[in-house]
């Protein structure tokens, strides 16, 4: 039998591949990738999978097609789960197809993920793979054993597998361009304040610069693509971002989240360039649509951002409302300028040549229409409401 894992070289994958080869007399194809991390990383996965045993290892950088095809989407959506700007969910979607694809080209007749029961990962691998390849068999070692951290280590100990060094921290960590995520230790109870020390992408804003900084966000098609006037690709705009929004302390999100199976989780996030990024496109968004397509796309939003979260990017309906996002950012055309403060994030200014903002109508020095003819409308907008109010009091 030949299995396709998706590892990433740390306890619950490096336990799953013995597994693998041990109890299913496996032979395991390894595939391990980066979204926005260094990709050397993927040289010291692969000395990991080829020691324990992996017959052939893929090492794949996915950072290009995570921020294009993944995390411009989401911009477009003001992608947001619950205050969550879905960093870890969208990226577990490049990764699992890129495992089916490669599962296919190997001839596996299974793919095999570390997910546990308990979290939302799982519903975003095995639906992602059943959605791609519905014949594919779907191993999930951890969830289907039962195991838990103590066993694994264990087992990893009486087998030889090398613990990861960060296996007796407290908290665990995950990591992309777009966010970092981390739970676990003293921040499982939600009375309990995040320290300082589990931060790695924020400065506190008490060490934030004193001086306030304005970037401008250049805007097209709903996309971000320049930075102070200098054109950027995705990639180096939102590390450039995560930099200097972290810097003043902005970007940290700390609430109690509902997993997809219903369970409530503490959660914290450190996310400065998507939430940079996302006020800066909502208020070009405030600027160039009318109120009624603010109103229906804030519904779509929050229902794309649902499926994201839910492991159901690849359903149908995801497509179908892109195809309603895609029309409106047709004019999301623009600047935008937010205003950094220690802790504090402002948007200040912006601009478009599709703006529906018209200064001589609105203005309060120079009346673009006579006054007079607002009357009739508040006349009928009050219409049944007096009606009401008769009968009310005639009771
Ligand atoms: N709750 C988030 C999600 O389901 C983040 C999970 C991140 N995982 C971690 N090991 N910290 O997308």
């Amino acid at each position: 039998m030949k299995i396709a894992l998706a590892f990433s070289g740390g306890l619950d994958t490096s336990v799953c591949l013995k597994i693998l080869q041990e109890e299913y007399n496996a032979e395991v194809v390894t595939v391990a990738g980066v979204v926005g991390q260094d990709p050397e990383k993927l040289e010291k996965i692969r000395k990991k999978a080829e020691n324990l045993g992996s017959v052939k290892y893929y090492g794949v950088d996915l950072t290009k097609e995570f921020v294009e095809d993944y995390i411009f989407p989401s911009i477009k959506a003001n992608g947001n789960y619950e205050g969550y700007p879905l960093s870890s969910a969208l990226a577990r979607y490049p990764i699992a197809a890129k495992v089916v694809e490669i599962a296919q080209k190997e001839d596996c007749s299974a793919i095999a993920h570390g997910c546990t029961g308990k979290g939302n990962d799982q519903f975003r691998f095995d639906t992602t793979i059943s959605l791609k390849d519905p014949d594919m068999e779907i191993i999930a070692p951890v969830r289907e054993k039962n195991l838990d951290r103590n066993w694994e280590i264990q087992y990893a100990k009486e087998n030889d597998i090398p613990v990861p060094v960060d296996v007796n921290e407290p908290y665990s960590i995950d990591e992309n361009i777009w966010g970092r995520s981390i739970e676990g230790g003293e921040l499982e109870d939600p009375k309990n304040e995040p320290p300082e020390e589990i931060y790695k992408l924020t400065q506190s804003p008490s060490e934030a610069p004193d001086e306030p900084r304005t970037l401008e966000i250049e805007f097209e098609n709903g996309v971000p693509v320049k930075l102070n006037g200098n054109e950027k690709d995705g990639a180096s705009l939102i590390e450039n971002l995560n930099k200097s929004v972290g810097e003043y302390g902005v970007g940290r999100i700390d609430i109690v989240e509902d997993r997809s199976l219903g369970l409530k989780s503490r959660e914290n996030y450190e996310a400065p360039a998507a939430l940079a990024l996302t006020e800066a496109h909502k208020a070009l968004e405030q600027l160039v649509l009318t109120r009624d397509e603010i109103k229906f796309k804030t519904m779509v939003d929050g229902l794309w951002s649902e499926l994201a979260y839910r492991g159901l990017w690849f359903d149908p309906l995801r497509e179908d409302l892109d195809a309603f996002i895609e029309k409106t950012q047709e004019r999301v055309t623009g600047q935008v300028k937010i205003k950094l403060e220690p802790g504090s994030i402002r948007v200040v200014s912006r601009a478009s040549p599709h703006s529906l903002h018209e200064p001589e109508l609105v203005s309060f020095e120079d009346y673009g229409f006579d006054q007079r003819e607002s009357v009739g409308a508040i006349k009928f907008q009050a219409l049944q409401g007096k009606s009401y109010w008769k009968k009310k009091k005639d009771r």
